[in-house]
């Protein structure tokens, strides 16, 4: 059977990409960002799983206020990076994994949550940041990807203990696929920031903190938070930690299994408008 051995959570900042892509990783501004990473791009290739399950957030790229689905699981074989105005970046297609992924959406959608299937879709930056920071610049990504993406732009978007429990169900239906597969999962998106109205810039190390402590310690607690509270203390965008809850409740404690060793934390702030915040949290019990 399947199994889920770790999961990844890391900010998308795309400015981070536009610097990969235009060999900035050495300047003063980028150094400390890209070496927070480093370790985890040799994690990666020592840990290099079949697939990676990414929950990422579509920015009115594939999607737009013409069609907004809250869940959307992505079952194509495979993903082009989009033109978000500069051009695509010069990164790798993105591969699918259409077997695993037509499984979840079963499994996922008869355990009653209603995903929006997409056969086709490009990926913007909120899939291939994450990608770029764990792997680098190579020639194709290591594994294939079923892109998970989440409707945090346009409100009504889901509750932090809606994700939370569709993490169960991912790792549940991952579970029961089978084949030896070896999964991660991702959450993406975060930490705080706000691209829009006065309080524009805003970022909050304290909130950030205090929100990777508990998604460590006490993730059934934090899927409590009510949206307000992101949105006040971490600002508009910060409601994309949210995403985060899903692939945490995917984790083997949350369902009784033994708690996840956390192999690395890195917060920096600032990268563009954003405070940067990442983990590496591995299964102890397969
Ligand atoms: C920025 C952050 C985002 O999450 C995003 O989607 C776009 C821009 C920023 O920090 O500039
Ligand atoms: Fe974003």
């Amino acid at each position: 059977m399947a199994h889920i051995s770790a999961s990844v959570f890391t900010s998308h900042v795309p400015a981070i990409g536009a610097a990969l892509d235009m060999g900035k990783t050495q300047e003063p501004y980028w150094q400390p960002v890209f070496a927070g990473y480093e370790y985890s791009k040799a994690w990666m290739k020592q840990n290099t799983p079949d697939v990676i399950f990414l929950v990422f957030n579509d920015h009115a790229t594939a999607f737009s206020l013409d069609m907004i689905p809250t869940f959307a699981i992505g079952t194509a074989a495979q993903y082009t990076p989009a033109d978000e105005g500069w051009g695509p970046r010069p990164v790798p297609v993105v591969q699918g994994h259409p077997e695993l992924a037509a499984h979840i959406a079963q499994s996922v959608i008869q355990q009653d949550f209603d995903l929006t299937i997409v056969n086709k879709m490009d990926v913007d930056h909120g899939l291939t940041v994450p990608l770029s920071l764990m792997c680098g610049q190579p020639q194709a990504w290591p594994c294939p990807v079923i892109p998970f993406a989440v409707n945090v732009v346009q409100y009504p978007v889901p509750s932090g203990q809606r994700c939370f429990n569709l993490g169960k169900a991912i790792a549940k239906a991952i579970h029961s696929f089978d084949a030896d597969l070896n999964v991660q999962i991702w959450g993406t998106g975060g930490m705080s920031h706000q691209l829009q109205g006065p309080r524009a810039g805003l970022i909050n190390k304290q909130f950030d903190n205090a929100f990777l402590d508990r998604l460590i310690a006490d993730p059934a607690g934090l899927a409590q938070m009510p949206h307000i509270d992101y949105v006040r203390e971490a600002g508009s965008e910060g409601i994309e930690l949210v995403m985060w809850l899903i692939a945490r409740g995917a984790m083997s404690d949350v369902t009784g299994g033994a708690a996840p060793l956390v192999k690395h934390r890195f917060y920096h702030v600032p990268a563009s408008n954003t405070a940067v915040g990442h983990l590496i949290l591995e299964n102890t019990d397969g």
